[in-house]
């Protein structure tokens, strides 16, 4: 009997071919799934990730609530227009703390994901309030309230306990100190080397250039000005884990 000839066998009897077919797919899958079970060989550890600051955060949420990421991807690609363009591509430890994270599937602005440190604050604040007053050409929406709503920080323990919840490692010392760190980030006059500790590279600084008022505004530009900051690519040595 040729080969053609056993297939047909298969082929003519419809539980037979089911049972086959379940057969390959299980092992496709098994094959598949199998491995993002052991998530350290799948997640490349990379020097420099730390939770957020309660103050990041906080600006995050801001991020996720006005829909930023309909416009904004943040996942830099390995090619080699957007590693010219936007610096190393993005890698997957890089959103090991983001719930939910960031990837966004559109641009109609350029991706954020390594946008901290490109701009000042002044720039963030101007372009905010009114992005045609830095970018003429821009279409990006004004978000010039953010400057005038005063930062909700009553419940940013909770929110870091949320966090925690899903494996975020926040300790119990940074969750009794949330409040207090999101305020000293804000001002340039705090004492800030218990944040500092927690949260290396953290940026402080009145944000939104009005120091009287703490406002969303302060916590969005703080958010920015830490993206792509925290893994050092002067010493990143890539180990092919990530491939
Ligand atoms: C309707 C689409 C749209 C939305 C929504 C939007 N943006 Fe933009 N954004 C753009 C466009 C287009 C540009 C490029 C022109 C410019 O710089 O203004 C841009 C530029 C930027 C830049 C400068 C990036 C760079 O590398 O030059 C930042 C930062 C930024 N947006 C942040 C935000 C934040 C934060 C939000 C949410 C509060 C937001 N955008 C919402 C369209 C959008």
């Amino acid at each position: 009997m040729s080969l053609l000839d056993k297939h047909a066998i298969i082929e003519r009897n419809a539980t037979l071919l089911l049972v086959g077919s379940l057969l390959v797919v299980t092992i496709g899958g098994i094959v598949e799934i199998a491995p993002l079970f052991y998530l350290q060989n799948t997640i490349e550890k990379a020097e420099g990730m730390r939770p957020y600051s309660p103050l990041e955060l906080a600006g995050r949420n801001i991020y996720v609530r006005e829909g930023c990421y309909v416009c904004h991807s943040q996942m830099i690609r390995p090619f080699r227009d957007e590693v010219e363009r936007y610096g190393h591509y993005s890698l997957a430890a890089e959103s090991m703390y983001d719930h939910p994270f960031q990837w966004g599937s559109k641009r109609t602005g350029p991706d954020l994901a390594r946008v901290g440190d490109r701009y000042s604050n002044e720039w963030h604040a101007q372009h905010l309030i009114e992005p045609r007053a830095v970018v003429p050409e821009s279409i990006m929406p004004s978000y010039a309230f953010l400057k005038t709503t005063p930062l909700d920080v009553g419940n940013m323990a909770s929110h870091l306990k949320a966090n925690a919840a899903v494996a975020v490692p926040y300790t119990q010392e940074m969750i009794d100190n949330a409040g207090a760190d999101l305020r000293a980030q804000a001002d340039p006059n705090a004492d800030t080397s218990g944040l500092e500790a927690r949260y290396p590279k953290a940026k402080v600084g009145d944000f939104d250039g009005d120091p009287q008022q703490l406002t969303e505004m302060d916590a969005l530009i703080a958010y920015l000005q830490m993206l792509g900051t925290l893994v050092d690519f002067k010493t990143y040595v890539e180990t092919g884990a990530d491939r």
